[in-house]
């Protein structure tokens, strides 16, 4: 059996919820390794919208154990907000199906208030989501995390936060009391520690099962090897799969790097491709390309073809699936970024729910085969709407 990522090669959205939705099917286990809930990845079952921000995709499946690994920053009151919603739905959660790694470390209300704050004040806005996910991983890094193995204990608890709080008190218009946090805390202590397991054992005991590992955000938005400082604040390739979970790297063989068939981004920050006519109005309007998480604009270009070939390289894509291509239906021409524009005849025809390769337009054919020649990486599968079926299988065992 085998274990597989899947990380985002552009600058987030790309359709990872999709794909790990479809990819599901074939899993057994399904990991978050990095990010909090400012991701945003969107299914669509039948009649049926889900927007997941920090449960894994794979919860909405009954028969699929879901994971959220210690690479994750966790608002816990967001947690129990987003299982009661998806439990609306009629899914069941409980702790056989969710697990939380014990060394997570949380997002308290101190972290979201500094990042908004910050955003407020500054000069150069980086736009974040404003969830608190940079202040979180800061004191991640800084040792003075409350971790979610700390609600167990009320002595521990008040011994951390007395930590924490004389730092982030020092950063603050009004101090954030102790005993008014502790209780906040202990109200929804129980319903979360419920999940709270030793996760890195648990997964590397799984040897005959198929893992999948589920990434946030996109490589241009990794702490290190993003457009910096405009970069969410965790490691979003493929590499953060091993440390954010606990499964040795080598354990991880197959990289599949989701890739839209344009390019997207929300937040500030350079992005080279970007349109700023009707075509890329176009690309917004028929991608609907608003952000799930903030319902921000997403801005849009061109596929731009060195940026994902030095992505794929970083996390060492074995397949691409590419997403959205039918977004591109009506163009009368398709550019492609490489050093220079690329331009290639558009299909004008409709691509939405194609399921074989060989019925996509040859103009389609001939612009996903520069993508792979551009980027050197096979394309693996191709999304030709959000439903699961609008899918095309080229390759079709992915673990
Ligand atoms: P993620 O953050 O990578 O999971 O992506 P998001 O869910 O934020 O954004 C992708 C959006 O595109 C969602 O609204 C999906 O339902 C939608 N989507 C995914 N694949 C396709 C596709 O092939 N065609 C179209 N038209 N929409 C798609
Ligand atoms: P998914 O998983 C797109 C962006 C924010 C901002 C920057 C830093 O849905 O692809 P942060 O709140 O993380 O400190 O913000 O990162 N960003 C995303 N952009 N998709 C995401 O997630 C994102 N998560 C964060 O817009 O520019
Ligand atoms: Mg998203």
């Amino acid at each position: 059996m085998g274990n597989l990522v899947v990380v985002g090669t552009q600058w987030g959205d790309e359709g990872k919820g999709k794909v790990v939705d479809l990819l599901s099917e074939q899993a057994d286990i399904i990991v978050r390794f990095q990010g909090g809930h400012n991701a945003g990845h969107t299914l669509v079952v039948g009649s049926t919208t889900y927007k997941l921000s920090l449960l894994p995709s794979g919860i909405i499946r009954d028969d699929k154990i879901t994971v959220i690994g210690n690479g994750v920053v966790l608002d816990p009151w967001k947690l129990l907000e987003e299982i009661n919603l998806i439990k609306s739905y009629g899914v069941n959660i409980d702790k056989s199906r969710l697990m939380i790694a014990e060394n997570t470390p949380l997002i308290m209300p101190y972290h979201r208030e500094l990042d908004q704050a910050r955003e407020a004040e500054a000069s150069k806005k980086i736009g974040t989501t404003g969830r608190g996910i940079g202040p979180a991983y800061e004191d991640k890094v800084g040792r003075r995390s409350i971790r979610i193995s700390d609600l167990r204990n009320e002595v521990i608890l008040r011994e951390r936060l007395e930590v924490a709080l004389k730092h982030h008190n020092k950063l603050r218009n009004y101090p954030i009391k102790i005993d008014w946090l502790i209780d906040q805390l202990m109200q929804i202590k129980d319903e979360v520690v419920q999940y709270c397991m030793p996760v890195a054992e648990y997964l590397n005991e799984q040897t005959d099962k198929n893992i999948l590992f589920e990434g946030a955000q996109g490589s241009m938005l990794d702490v290190d090897f993003g457009t910096y400082p405009y970069v969410t604040s965790s490691n979003t390739l493929a590499g953060m799969a091993s440390l954010g979970s606990g499964v040795a790297h080598n354990k991880i063989p197959n990289v599949l790097g989701i890739t839209k068939a344009y390019t997207t981004r929300v937040g500030e920050g350079p992005m080279t491709t970007e349109l700023f006519d009707e075509v890329g109005d176009h690309l917004a309007i028929v991608g609907k390309e608003k952000g799930t998480v903030t319902g921000r604009d997403r801005r849009c270009g061109w596929f731009d073809a060195p940026q994902v070939r030095k992505t794929c390289m970083l996390n060492g894509v074995t397949s691409i699936a590419l997403m959205k291509i039918d977004v591109l239906d009506e163009l009368e021409e398709i550019k492609i970024f490489n050093k220079e524009y690329i331009t290639m005849p558009g299909w004008k025809t409709s691509t939405i729910g194609i399921t074989k390769f060989e019925d996509l337009p040859i103009e389609a054919k001939e612009y996903i085969a520069k993508i792979e020649e551009l980027v050197g990486v096979e394309v693996g599968l191709i999304s030709t709407g959000p439903e699961r079926d609008q899918t095309i299988f080229k390759k079709d065992a992915f673990f």
